[in-house]
């Protein structure tokens, strides 16, 4: 059972990210990367335990209850029926705590994930909040989201100390009664003794399985809570990667009255007409909030497009399948985006497969050459977490290696064309 629940999880795990995987920009706009990760380190283990040991103690608890409430009805049907019928009476009680549990465990699993943005947010902005000496700030800060933390989980503890010893008082009254009606008919009927008798012993047994049952039952309400938050991610639509495949531009990229529109209703393109003949070098030169950016959001398939059209080589780009349009670009991000890896690693993400011969040639056009040949390791040396081991300058060039055969420069431009495959760039020079 364990093995089950391990591999169900496992497969849960994948699910979910390769769901994150395929979410556009605007989604993490609305999220937290510290948040989303709590639901993956935090949430998972809880549905796990849920799964993995609750459930088998649950099948082997409820069997024997089961056996041991057919074998009371057994030896006496009347008696069974009176004594039983305080069952329905600890349904009140049991879903009224299970509505509170579920309740705190969903404030205490938000608190813990807007606990793990803070610190994961305050983490990656380290030195700016050295700097400004906000030290003390971070601190107080984490120390009211910890706090907050603590009394959820408190609440928490308190409602799960105090549901065993309900349903065990609950268990020991139906035992009460049974004991108390049996005393009476015995005395009426006094070879009913025998069967009071195995009738106590069997109600007796039942202590056990249900005394197990009820403490893990809080445990599993809190998975329950844990599955709900990791399904709610799970049923976020991600936009389908369908339709006909993109082919190297041939003829012209054209856009019509093209419009975009962010989620919050401010507008990034209002109207943009433009046509690109395949091959040529077009600079795309604009003020600041232009919305040069927003262009190739759309291009890349990450900003649905509010109005007008975009056409590639006349087929609408909509009914192009975005993967293999994007295959069709290089696109450099205008801020620097490197991988925790090697200075190779960050650059086959352009090209897989790639020979050195061809990385190096492709630092040599972004004038990286000098700096990684002078690294210990050269192309294999790591980079740190976003690049934090190089400079801010030398950070930007094997990243504009995206589109390693291009060959243009020009650090004066801000987004351009690449002449050699009619690629898009959006690029800010160094
Ligand atoms: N995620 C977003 N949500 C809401 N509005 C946005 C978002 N991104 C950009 N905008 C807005 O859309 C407009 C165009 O932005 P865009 O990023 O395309 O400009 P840009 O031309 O690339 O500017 P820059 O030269 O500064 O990079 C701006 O007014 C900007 O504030
Ligand atoms: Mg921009």
């Amino acid at each position: 059972m364990q093995r089950l629940g391990q591999r169900v999880m496992a497969d849960l795990r994948r699910f979910l990210y390769a769901r994150l995987l395929a979410q556009p920009p605007a989604f993490f706009e609305r999220r937290h990367s510290g948040e989303l990760l709590s639901r993956f380190t935090a949430d998972v283990p809880l549905v796990e335990f849920s799964v993995a040991q609750a459930l088998s103690s649950y099948i082997k608890d409820g069997l024997q209850i089961l056996a041991l409430l057919v074998t009371c009805a057994l030896i006496d049907a009347k008696l069974f029926l009176f004594t039983f019928v305080v069952m329905p009476a600890t349904v009140v009680p049991v879903a009224r705590f299970a509505r509170s549990l579920k309740k705190v465990a969903l404030r205490s699993q938000t608190s813990l994930g807007a606990l793990t943005s803070l610190t994961a947010e305050q983490l990656q902005n380290l030195p700016v909040v050295q700097a400004y000496g906000g030290v003390p700030r971070a601190l107080s800060r984490f120390d009211e989201e910890a706090g907050r933390y603590f009394g959820e989980m408190r609440r928490s503890l308190f409602l799960r100390g105090a549901f065993s010893p309900t349903v065990e008082m609950l268990g020991i009254a139906g035992v009460a009664l049974v004991v108390m009606w049996g005393a009476r008919a015995v005395s009426a009927e006094p070879a009913l003794a025998g069967r009071l008798l195995s009738f106590v012993a069997a109600s007796l047994l039942l202590y056990q399985p249900v005394k197990s049952l009820s403490g893990t039952f809080s445990q599993v309400l809190t998975g329950l809570v844990a599955a709900e938050r990791l399904f709610a991610l799970a049923d976020e639509p991600a936009p389908p990667d369908e339709g006909r495949e993109a082919e190297p531009l041939k003829q012209a990229l054209v856009l019509e009255g093209l419009r975009a529109t962010y989620l919050d209703g401010r507008e990034g393109l209002r109207g943009v007409d433009l046509t690109v003949p395949a091959g040529a070098r077009v600079a795309l030169v604009g003020a600041s909030g232009a919305g040069k950016t927003t262009l190739f959001s759309i291009l890349l398939g990450f900003l649905p497009s509010s109005g007008g059209e975009v056409r590639w080589d006349g087929v609408p780009l909509r009914e192009l399948k975005p993967s293999s349009v994007r295959a069709q670009m290089a696109w450099v991000s205008q801020e620097p985006m490197l991988f925790s890896g090697t200075v190779r690693h960050n650059l086959l993400l352009g090209r897989p497969g790639a020979s050195d011969a061809e990385l190096w040639e492709a630092l040599t056009l972004a004038h990286a050459r000098d700096f990684v040949s002078t690294l210990p390791a050269g192309l294999d040396e790591p980079v740190g977490e976003r690049g934090s081991r190089l400079s801010g300058g030398q950070r930007q060039r094997p990243d504009t290696q995206a589109c390693p055969g291009c060959g243009t420069q020009g650090h004066d431009l801000d987004a351009r064309f690449c002449k050699r495959c009619g690629t898009a760039l959006d690029w800010k020079g160094p």
